[in-house]
């Protein structure tokens, strides 16, 4: 009885982790393919609006903390958040927002502006965390540092938008140019048609929330890090069918895992999450450009 308990507490425990340098995907372990998911995007997406509470700038770890209440994703939920519309505005208030799988078609086309790279930013939030190291050329440029929430951010935008910001704004003074480059680079090189990796505990998936006034965007699209096991239904798991002659039907079994991801100095699975900040300055870009 108290052994479950205790189970169940542990299970629950890393179901909600966000990623972090603890949960992070351990590069040398490749993806979980041997079992047959199906991951149901549709469960993802919400047929009605939902009231989301947007808090901007929450600390080192992303731009924005989200908090959900809702069955469809977990109950009380609160996930780390991204920017992927620089052109639009949001800031700290409650919300309503229409909810979308990362893999949805039914996310509208003017909502963001590289849709064909939504795949890659999963794998981007799946494989490169704050706090990661770099220390190699990028575009030509020996570059090292950590990445921080201002470098991530930078790199999502160079992924998935057409700006990635303006020479002026704090988020292109306060981040580390090449390190941004490098997280976009990475998730370009390495993370097209990038599946959900349902066997994967700490699996994140990029749930799209679009706020609107009838059919137009009126504030920022943002991103919010949600562990797919949190959404009911999201991922169909069977029993892994005794070897089968063919290949499991429902995920090509050609993705190798990340080899060409820059190996991090440091151990991604036993290091605890450092609560320290990875650079003494603390950004404090302006909230209308977020
Ligand atoms: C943001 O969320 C994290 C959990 O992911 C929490 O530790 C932190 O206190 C939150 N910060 C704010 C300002 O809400
Ligand atoms: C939301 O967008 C409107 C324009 O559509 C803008 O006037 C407003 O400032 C935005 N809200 C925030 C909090 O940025
Ligand atoms: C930002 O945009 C500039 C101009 O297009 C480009 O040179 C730079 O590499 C981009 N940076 C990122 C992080 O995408």
């Amino acid at each position: 009885m108290k052994y479950f308990t205790l189970l169940s507490l542990a299970l629950l425990a890393s179901a909600s982790a966000l990623r972090t340098q603890a949960t992070k995907k351990d590069p040398t372990q490749g993806r979980y393919l041997q079992e047959v998911c199906k991951v149901n995007h549709d469960v993802a997406t919400s047929p009605s609006e939902v009231t989301v509470h947007v808090e901007q700038f929450p600390g080192e770890n992303a731009h924005f903390n989200i908090t959900l209440d809702d069955p469809r994703y977990g109950g009380k939920t609160i996930a780390d958040g991204w920017c992927i519309d620089w052109d639009r505005l949001i800031g700290t208030k409650d919300w309503s927002v229409d909810i979308y799988s990362a893999y949805s078609d039914k996310i509208p086309d003017a909502a963001v502006d590289k849709n064909n790279m939504l795949p890659n930013l999963a794998w981007l939030i799946n494989n490169i965390a704050v706090g990661d190291t770099v220390d190699e050329v990028v575009q030509g440029v020996d570059c090292k540092g950590k990445v921080t929430w201002v470098d991530l951010q930078g790199g999502i935008w160079g992924l998935v938008d057409d700006v990635n910001g303006t020479a002026d704004s704090d988020y292109v003074k306060f981040r580390q140019e090449c390190v941004a480059q490098w997280v976009r680079d990475q998730a370009i090189a390495n993370g097209g048609d990038y599946k959900i990796d349902c066997k994967d505990p700490n699996e994140q998936i990029p749930l799209v929330m679009v706020i609107d006034a009838g059919i137009v965007i009126t504030n920022q699209t943002i991103i919010a890090e949600m562990n797919v096991h949190l959404i009911p239904g999201l991922c169909e798991c069977g029993t892994p069918t005794a070897a089968p002659s063919k290949a499991p039907t429902s995920e090509p079994p050609t993705s190798k895992p990340p080899t060409t991801m820059t190996p991090t100095t440091e151990t991604p699975t036993t290091k605890s999450p450092t609560t320290k900040a990875p650079t003494t300055k603390k950004p404090t870009p302006e909230p209308r450009r977020s």
